[in-house]
């Protein structure tokens, strides 16, 4: 017999009992669901709409419920559909005809709501927490490696010389702003829909502000036909969680790079790479190529439920009922990609000679040397025409700029004198780099303290 099954004459086709179910998915609530069970029957037992004792027998049977899922006692059935009517048939099986009562002046659709961003708000605090440990990791990296040169890139052509702890503190701005992303974020799905009823209010004189203080939220949905219609707020994560794995997927691109024999920048700890079943000298950097894979995977959950929502006539319809595979997908994905990326960056090893000896080649001082000349007071389009002259006889004469003699240098011009062997030096390159916010060492001394001001440490 169906909860709601009253005005039926014939039941379900069993394949729709399959079909309609979401419990395979979302008893994954069970916790949240009967958290705001709990509050409600609270709330109606205080507010008079059912008695205290009842009130406290519901609350009871909830209690004990809830060990034993957590106990692994409970089997969830297919046929009561959702977790919602597999909890309350535990707990009118458990405390008999009161439990029946619980459901007043509540209707599922505002339950799942509640339940949702109970749930997801337990998991972004989460998801911060991940994302600060891997802004530690980055501090960490980069204080170390704050005078670790190596080339900086644009069309991953060598460009100028930078250093290892900048590239590092340029993704700690990037998950920064994330997790800045999911604490706004935060803020929205930390509204109480519950006492919405099924859309338009209940009849009851239910106590709201009970609730949201029950239930720890900072505000209750004005209006109820909103509070049961939208998901923006999940559309909401899973975008700041498409962040983050864009930018972890950069960041893994730019490792696996770093990791083959081209570069030679890094080497993956053993911990984790893996093998080749074929070629018994792979080590491959299988780890970063997943989160990069991943991410395609979250990008989907967004375009999913973006998609689910689009042209759904208000309020609730069980398309909507759709919403958590992608939400579920999302959090567990996003939560073990930040936590063994954080421990692969870790683990790796910096090979800092290899990303020192990279900035030779390339010509990464072409552009301090025009400054040089504009220093001495030649136009900045006129060095860059001199510059790319030099460069090109570099070319030819298989040379670098820093294998140029005085006389050489003289010959593009003149106004070039001793001073220029100084200035190409890499580590110049890098130290005279005067301007806010750049690679020069002072500069991402005071990144570092401003990061390390926000994480506490
Ligand atoms: N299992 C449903 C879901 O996840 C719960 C809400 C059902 N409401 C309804 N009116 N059928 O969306």
């Amino acid at each position: 017999m169906k909860l709601w099954g009253g005005r039926f004459e014939k039941s379900t086709a069993s394949i729709v009992d399959q079909f309609n179910a979401s419990i395979v998915f979302d008893q994954k609530l069970y916790k949240h669901d009967i958290m705001g069970s709990i509050a409600h029957a609270k709330m109606l037992g205080q507010s008079n709409i059912i008695t205290k004792e009842e009130s406290q027998k519901i609350i009871q049977g909830l209690i004990e419920i809830l060990k034993d899922i957590e106990d692994g006692k409970v089997a969830f059935e297919i046929g009561l559909e959702d977790i919602h009517m597999n909890i309350e048939k535990l707990l009118t099986d458990r405390i008999g005809e009161v439990g029946k009562k619980l459901h007043t002046a509540r209707s599922r659709n505002d339950q799942i709501a509640v339940d949702i961003r109970l749930f997801l708000r337990d998991e972004i605090k989460e998801i911060c927490e991940k994302l600060k440990t891997l802004l530690g990791t980055f501090v960490v990296i980069s204080e170390a490696h704050i005078e670790t040169v190596m080339p900086g890139y644009t069309h991953l052509q060598r460009a100028q010389p930078i250093t290892l702890g900048y590239h590092i503190m340029a993704y700690f701005q990037m998950f920064k702003r994330d997790y800045d992303r999911l604490e706004d974020c935060y803020k929205r799905v930390n509204v109480m829909p519950l006492g919405a009823g099924a859309l338009a209010g209940t009849t009851y004189a239910t106590d709201r502000e009970f609730l949201k203080e029950t239930l720890g939220f900072s505000e209750i949905c004005e209006n109820s036909l909103d509070a049961v219609s939208d998901r923006d707020f999940v559309i909401e994560f899973i975008s700041g969680a498409s962040m983050i794995m864009m930018h972890l997927s950069r960041f893994c691109e730019e490792l696996i790079l770093w990791n083959s024999a081209e570069f030679n920048f890094i080497e993956m700890d053993d911990s984790y790479s893996t093998g080749s079943s074929i070629m018994p000298q792979k080590k491959n950097p299988d780890v970063a190529e997943l989160i990069r894979g991943k991410t395609g995977r979250i990008y989907g959950n967004l375009f999913n439920i973006l998609t689910l929502m689009k042209g759904l006539p208000l309020a609730y319809n069980k398309d909507m009922q759709e919403d958590k595979p992608p939400l579920f997908d999302t959090v567990e994905n996003v939560k073990v990609c930040l936590e063994i990326f954080n421990e692969m960056v870790k683990t790796m090893k910096i090979k800092k000679e290899n990303m020192k000896k990279a900035t030779k080649e390339g010509f990464m001082n072409a552009t301090d040397v025009a400054d040089y000349l504009v220093k001495k007071g030649m136009a900045f389009r006129s060095a860059h025409e001199v510059v790319g002259k030099m460069v090109l006889y570099c070319i030819q004469k298989g040379k670098g700029i820093d294998d140029l003699t005085l006389e050489e240098f003289k010959i593009f011009s003149n106004i070039l004198t001793e001073d220029i062997l100084d200035a190409i030096k890499i580590e110049s390159c890098i130290a005279s780099k005067i301007s806010q916010g750049s690679t020069a060492k002072g500069s991402i001394e005071k990144m570092i303290k401003s990061a390390k001001d926000f994480l506490n440490i």
